[in-house]
């Protein structure tokens, strides 16, 4: 088991928890994405699992050890799980790009020429062309800054990647941009939690869907089954697919997954045979 959350509770204050007694097990590989209403506690779930926010009862494993107890090799877990940020760009402290996104790996010792081919491999990889290296990060856009963030993230090769709504401010390009990269990365093996508002991009690039309410985990399985829960889903102010919209629109009840590519498919077929 890669991370295993048992008995989670979370709170801010003397107020009630925000999260309350989850349990959760994520297996390497998978490809989370996790949805919910605005202050639903998709932040808060995101930090508990990167370590970054204690909670007030209950343990998180990762690979059976407990991240929060003494002595926990925290340096290490910090190696192999990343997380983007919402607001990265508060984050960033270095003269220029290329700096902010070694940084990482200056801090493991690792030899400068292997520095400088992950991290200029790893800032192409996100739209930076050699010119933009030596800018500062606090020039970049809204949308530049994300993407800068994401790189800094990938150039650590993480196991696991964390990341909360990387898509917001981006335009299409950008949107697309990032989604090739979750799915690049997540075929070379790497483990992806990804919090996000937008459920097209979700069931498009999401094995299991996980939808936080009520402080808790109110759904959890593929984007299929979750997403089949319309209803209840709008009842809890959770966006529905545009191809679960459509299908529905057309009558077509059953599908095995809510990718585009799938849903065309489906389509051709169901009007052939009307
Ligand atoms: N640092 C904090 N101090 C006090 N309360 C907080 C803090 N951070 C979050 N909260 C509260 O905890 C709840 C969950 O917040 P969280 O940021 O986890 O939600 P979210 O689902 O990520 O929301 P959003 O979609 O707006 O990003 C909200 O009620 C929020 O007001
Ligand atoms: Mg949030």
């Amino acid at each position: 088991m890669l991370v295993n959350l048992k008995d989670i509770s979370v709170k801010y204050s003397h107020d009630e928890d925000v999260l309350n007694k989850i349990n959760l097990n994520i297996e390497k590989g998978e490809f989370i994405g996790i949805a919910g209403r605005s202050g639903s506690g998709k932040t808060t779930l995101l930090e508990t699992i990167g370590g970054m926010r204690k909670p007030n009862s209950g343990h998180v494993f990762f690979y059976n050890e407990d991240i929060y107890q003494e002595n926990y090799d925290t340096l290490n877990f910090r190696r192999k799980l990343q997380i983007v940020f919402q607001f990265p760009e508060n984050l960033f402290f270095e003269q220029d790009i290329f700096s902010e996104a070694a940084y990482g790996l200056r801090m493991s010792n690792m030899q400068q020429n292997d520095i400088r081919s992950r991290v200029s491999v790893g800032l192409e990889s996100v739209g930076f062309g050699k010119d933009d290296f030596q800018k500062s990060p606090f020039t970049l856009s809204g949308g530049q800054k994300r993407r800068l963030a994401l790189a800094c993230a990938l150039v650590m090769q993480p196991e696991i990647l964390l990341l909360d709504e990387p898509f917001s401010g981006l335009d299409t390009e950008g949107i697309n941009l990032v989604s090739d990269i979750l799915y690049r990365e997540h075929k070379k093996g790497t483990t992806i939690i990804l919090v996000s508002h937008n459920p097209n991009i979700l069931s498009e690039l999401c094995s299991r869907i996980l939808i936080v309410s009520n402080h808790s985990i109110a759904f959890d399985g593929t984007p299929a089954q979750v997403y089949n829960n319309t209803d209840s889903l709008k009842k809890i102010g959770v966006m529905i697919p545009d191809v679960k919209i459509f299908s529905q629109l057309l009558g077509i009840n059953h599908l095995e997954n809510l990718t585009y590519e799938y849903f065309l498919k489906k389509t051709l077929q169901f009007i052939s045979e009307k």
